[in-house]
């Protein structure tokens, strides 16, 4: 694996259209993509990538009909009560990023807990981006900036950027989109300044560890100059 790759973010997209394909209710898709993030979380542990960001529930996402949201929430706790032991035992790191106003008090309870209890595991950060939005996630910054100094005289992109729910994570190096479509749907609007980007018709419940590896190795062929000559 590159030493060059720190911090791969995916949005995972194309539950809903797995499921509909075979005549079953989107929230089998998102059961199915659930599945998906199991095998990718190990995959990316087991390859040494320290940070993965997950594009988990979009800030836009609660526009869909009232069945699929809280059947995704529901989902969301599900996931943690069945998988937080083991990413207890596999020394992950679980970060949420996001509002977590507007979210059930039982579920922000059980994100709570799973981070303090992950807080000093040290091999994957893996992040959820829940209830997450780029620019939502930016004006927060500003607000917690401002509540904390107020300086904007000292205000610099490296005095901003801990501001972030990232904090002073590295910015992601590659970022994948399952799904078919070419956007970034309000994801890490800062920090993917000069991410390399990946797109893939694959829907995600179909994504595989196969695929996974195509991106990194895609990646791994970019020439990356971050504005300079390389
Ligand atoms: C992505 O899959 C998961 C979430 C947005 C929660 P979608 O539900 O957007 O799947 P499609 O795009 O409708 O197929
Ligand atoms: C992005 O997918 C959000 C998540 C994967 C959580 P969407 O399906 O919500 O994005 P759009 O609406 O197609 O842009
Ligand atoms: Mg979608």
């Amino acid at each position: 694996m590159s030493a060059l790759l720190q911090h791969v973010a995916i949005i995972m997209d194309g539950n809903g259209r797995w499921a509909e394909r075979r005549g079953l209710p989107r929230l089998e898709g998102h059961r199915r993509g659930l599945e998906t993030v199991r095998v990718i979380v190990e995959e990316t542990g087991r390859l040494g990538i320290p940070f993965l960001t997950l594009y988990s529930f979009s800030t836009e996402n609660w526009r869909r009909p009232l069945q699929e949201v809280q059947g995704l929430l529901a989902l969301f706790e599900e996931a943690i009560l069945r998988y937080g032991e083991e990413l207890k035992r596999n020394n992950v790191r679980v970060r949420f990023l996001g509002r977590r106003d507007g979210l059930p008090e039982h579920l922000k309870a059980m994100m709570h807990e799973l981070e303090e209890q992950t807080a000093i595991n040290q091999s994957l950060t893996l992040n959820l981006a829940l209830n997450y939005g780029g620019r939502d996630e930016i004006l927060r910054a500003v607000q917690r900036f401002q509540k904390a100094q107020g300086d904007w005289s000292t205000l610099s992109e490296e005095t901003f950027r801990v501001f972030l729910d990232t904090e002073n994570q590295p910015d992601p190096d590659l970022l994948i989109r399952t799904g078919g479509e070419r956007r970034i749907s309000n994801f890490l609007l800062w920090q993917i300044a000069y991410t390399e980007l990946w797109f893939t018709d694959t829907l995600w419940p179909d994504f595989t560890v196969s695929h996974f590896h195509q991106a990194l190795e895609d990646f791994a062929r970019r020439k990356r100059k971050f504005g300079g000559l390389g």
